[in-house]
């Protein structure tokens, strides 16, 4: 059966993704280069699934899950040091709420066999990759919002451009489906 690069995530509504673009915009004037996110890929991923076939499978897990909507503000910038040139990232404010729905889904993936990375999970927006920049501080306009769905997302490549699709979205509500 044919497999897909799955993971689950949070998308944004247009307005906090046009104030992470001004973040990126001018992380791209202070860098000397780097490979930056492009509007339409902003996410903040929730587990990393890997190349797989069972969609159906992890949709369901989606589905059964009970949660409730999430209040997520933003935080800083900052960055994962790589020998390429680092990733930036925008950070998310502390929600307890976002980091148990994190820690029940990657419970009930592993133990139906997905193979999840154990690694702590750090929310963060990738804005840019491979970037290279010295000591820059990027100020961060206030900005939150209220997440009611999380997507199951694709990520493939059209003419070599990385771009993600979402194949199943579950809505957060108070009660269990
Ligand atoms: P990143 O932006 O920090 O690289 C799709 O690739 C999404 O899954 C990205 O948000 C990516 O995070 C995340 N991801 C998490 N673990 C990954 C892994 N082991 N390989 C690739 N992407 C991973």
């Amino acid at each position: 059966m044919e497999t897909k690069r799955l993971f689950i995530a949070i998308n944004f509504p247009p307005d906090i993704k046009a104030s992470m673009v001004t973040c990126i915009e001018n992380l791209k004037i202070k860098a000397v280069r780097g490979n930056f996110t492009r509007e339409e890929n902003l996410h903040l991923t929730l587990a990393f699934i890997g190349e797989s076939d069972r969609f159906a499978d992890a949709a369901k897990i989606m589905e059964e899950i009970a949660a409730q909507p999430i209040l997520l503000s933003f935080g800083k910038v900052g960055k994962f040091a790589h020998n390429r040139g680092d990733l930036y990232w925008l950070g998310t404010q502390h929600s307890s709420v976002l980091f148990a729905l994190q820690s029940a889904l990657t419970k009930k993936l592993i133990a139906a066999g997905f193979e999840i990375e154990a690694r702590p999970f750090r929310p963060h927006i990738t804005l840019g990759r491979e970037v290279v920049a010295q000591n820059i501080n990027i100020e961060v306009p206030e900005m939150s919002f209220m997440v009611n769905h999380i997507e199951l997302m694709q990520s493939c490549r059209e003419n070599g451009k990385l771009c993600y699709l979402t194949l199943y979205q579950k809505e957060l509500t108070l009660n269990k489906p």
